[in-house]
């Protein structure tokens, strides 16, 4: 089954159970301070897992783009890739358990023809907090047929998903693995082992409890189901392969290295393999806006692209046009199912691939036999190098790398920068206060006051100002527009005070379902017209604002506050940016 295939009948086999086909929405979170990337299928869907109804319904279904780099030194093994799709599908406040444990089993074996005994399955045991997940241990052991002791029990570790933030909705999940044929590695092998004998395959997650403190759990009124399947493993078994980066989403481009490099993919497996994900990652980071930095999610592209370089050099001594070679073969995989075509893609590639040669070179240089700590770091703050790397290098030159100078230095790095994240963890806790998509009061203010704003700034400027982008937190909010001219401080104080009537003539938030047409139609504005599939939400506010929106928003604009604008200034070329808040 070739990967089009794949996405094709997993969207068509839930569509035939229901299931309404959602776009994947940016690997960029719209609107959500939170999270530097998309890592799950739920990241968009979170306001309606917490009881917003969605313009959709209960059943959904969608193939989402992700990007995760928790376990980025995983990759160079078989199946760990850092961007990677998920079959996601949902049910918001419809069936729950059985009914999802029976899709996904059915889905696996009636569509991809997986056979039932080489499925494992696991299931929360239950601890202080929540109790054992029996219904869902009964419905694979008594319905499905999966016997005992291929059902794991495992505790939260393994079992409980989410919440992302301190608070919100999660609960028990039950996780599906397939037998890859290999021995267990000891007695007490089990899906939880790091070998490669049980390959996970699915993530179904019942979202029954919202966390409201440290140790608290309350039921949820909407029980949710959410579940992940992982793209690019079930191909790798669809397609018989033991390895991911053999299957058609990577091997023209494992074909292309082997080509360029002279050398043999199964002789070094790791390099291809980081060579071939953190590009492929970089690329769709791109295309959905993502630019190389040294902060955020630019920060995390930048160091995709140099790791994917470093090995380019470690497989063949120097960089030589790693991105023009590399980029064009993952764009035509993905012709027709993503585009990445923009030619912005290959522009970034580039000047980040030239920047960073000249540097890479120069600390390959630097790196000698007599390697002390101090040199290490130095070379992994101003060179990018990691220590592995350098040891890697030395051995490479030819320099001796002794076990204890290896254990020596990699134990002193990683304390050192164990101290180093644990500060910024520390700094930057705050940021994921709100979980996921900020629900907050204050947040939800903001939303209404950005439709305010926009509304304002067609009366005063020109009506055919348009929304560029946004970023909404507790304490502010962002908002971009197409306009050349830095506004005069009387066009703020009238777009203020406008704004500011607006809310003392406590005007009802109204807001109804309609397609995307009529909404069009009916004049609303809105810059995610393709993110809710054919139906969407239309936010009124008076005879002042209509604009398409996913919410959340007030009930009435006499919650606001008093609005302020903070900061007017150039955004882009042709782009000028607002930050405003709310005061009490
Ligand atoms: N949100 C769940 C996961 O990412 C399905 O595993």
């Amino acid at each position: 089954m070739k990967s089009e295939e794949l996405r094709e009948k997993f969207l068509e086999f839930f569509q035939t159970r229901g299931h309404k086909v959602l776009p994947s929405a940016s690997l960029l979170p719209e609107n959500d301070p939170s999270v530097l990337f998309t890592t799950a299928g739920m990241h968009p869907l979170v306001p309606y897992l917490l009881g917003e109804k969605h313009p959709l319904g209960k059943r959904l279904c969608d193939v989402q783009k992700c990007l995760r780099t928790d376990d980025i030194d995983e990759v160079g093994d078989s199946q760990h890739c850092t961007f990677f799709e998920m079959l996601g599908y949902w049910s918001l406040g419809d069936y729950f358990k059985k009914e999802s444990i029976h899709n996904t089993f059915d889905f696996y074996t009636e569509v991809l023809g997986f056979n039932k005994d080489d499925i494992s399955v696991t299931v929360f045991a239950g601890d202080e907090t929540a109790p054992f997940d029996q219904e869902s241990f009964e419905t694979w052991r008594n319905e499905i047929g999966i016997p005992e002791n291929r059902i794991y029990k495992y505790g939260r570790k393994e079992n409980w998903w989410g919440p992302v933030g301190e608070t919100g909705p999660c609960g028990p999940c039950t996780e599906m693995f397939i037998d890859s044929g290999i021995e267990k590695c000891s007695k007490n092998c089990g899906p939880s082992c790091h070998c490669d004998k049980f390959v996970e395959i699915g993530n179904n997650v019942f979202m029954e409890f919202n966390k409201i403190s440290a140790d608290e759990y309350e039921p949820l009124m909407q029980k949710n189901v959410d579940v992940g399947l992982g793209f690019e493993r079930l191909l790798m078994i669809s397609q018989k392969k033991d390895d991911v980066f053999e299957t058609d989403l990577f091997s023209p481009v494992i074909k292309k290295i082997e080509e360029l490099s002279g050398k043999k993919y199964h002789d070094n497996l790791k390099e291809f393999r980081i060579i071939a994900d953190h590009l492929r990652a970089a690329t769709f980071a791109i295309a959905d806006g993502a630019i190389p930095s040294n902060k955020g999610a630019g920060y995390v592209i930048r160091r995709l692209i140099r790791r994917a370089l470093v090995y380019s050099y470690l497989l063949v001594g120097k960089i030589d046009n790693v991105s023009n070679s590399i980029y064009p073969i993952f764009r035509d995989i993905f012709e027709g199912v993503y585009d990445l075509s923009d030619e912005k893609i290959l522009t970034t590639l580039n000047e980040e691939e030239i920047k960073y040669s000249s540097v890479l070179i120069s600390g390959v240089e630097l790196v000698g036999d007599k390697m002390d700590f101090d040199k290490f770091f130095d070379l992994y703050q101003s060179k990018g190098l990691h220590p592995e790397l350098i040891l890697e290098i030395m051995q490479r030159k030819g320099f001796e790398v002794t076990d204890r100078l290896k254990d020596e230095l990699l134990s002193e790095f990683n304390n050192r920068l164990k101290k180093h994240q644990e500060l910024s963890r520390t700094a930057s806790a705050g940021m994921f206060k709100g979980g996921l998509a900020d629900n907050k009061i204050e947040t939800t203010r903001l939303h209404t006051a950005a439709h305010l704003l926009l509304a304002a700034l067609r009366q005063i400027l020109s009506p055919d100002v348009l929304q560029k982008g946004s970023n909404i937190t507790d304490e502010r909010l962002r908002f971009d527009f197409n306009w050349s001219e830095k506004l005069t401080p009387s066009q703020i104080e009238q777009i203020e005070s406008i704004v500011n009537e607006k809310i003392k003539e406590n005007i009802p938030v109204e807001v109804k379902e309609s397609s995307i047409a009529d909404a069009k139609a009916s004049g609303a504005s809105g810059v995610f017209d393709d993110r809710y599939g054919e139906k969407v939400k239309v936010y009124t506010i008076g005879s002042f604002s209509k604009e398409i929106c996913g919410g959340p928003h007030v009930k009435n604009t006499g919650e606001l506050g008093v609005f302020k604008i903070t900061k007017e200034e150039s955004s882009s070329a042709g782009v000028r940016r607002i930050k405003a808040v709310l005061e009490n």
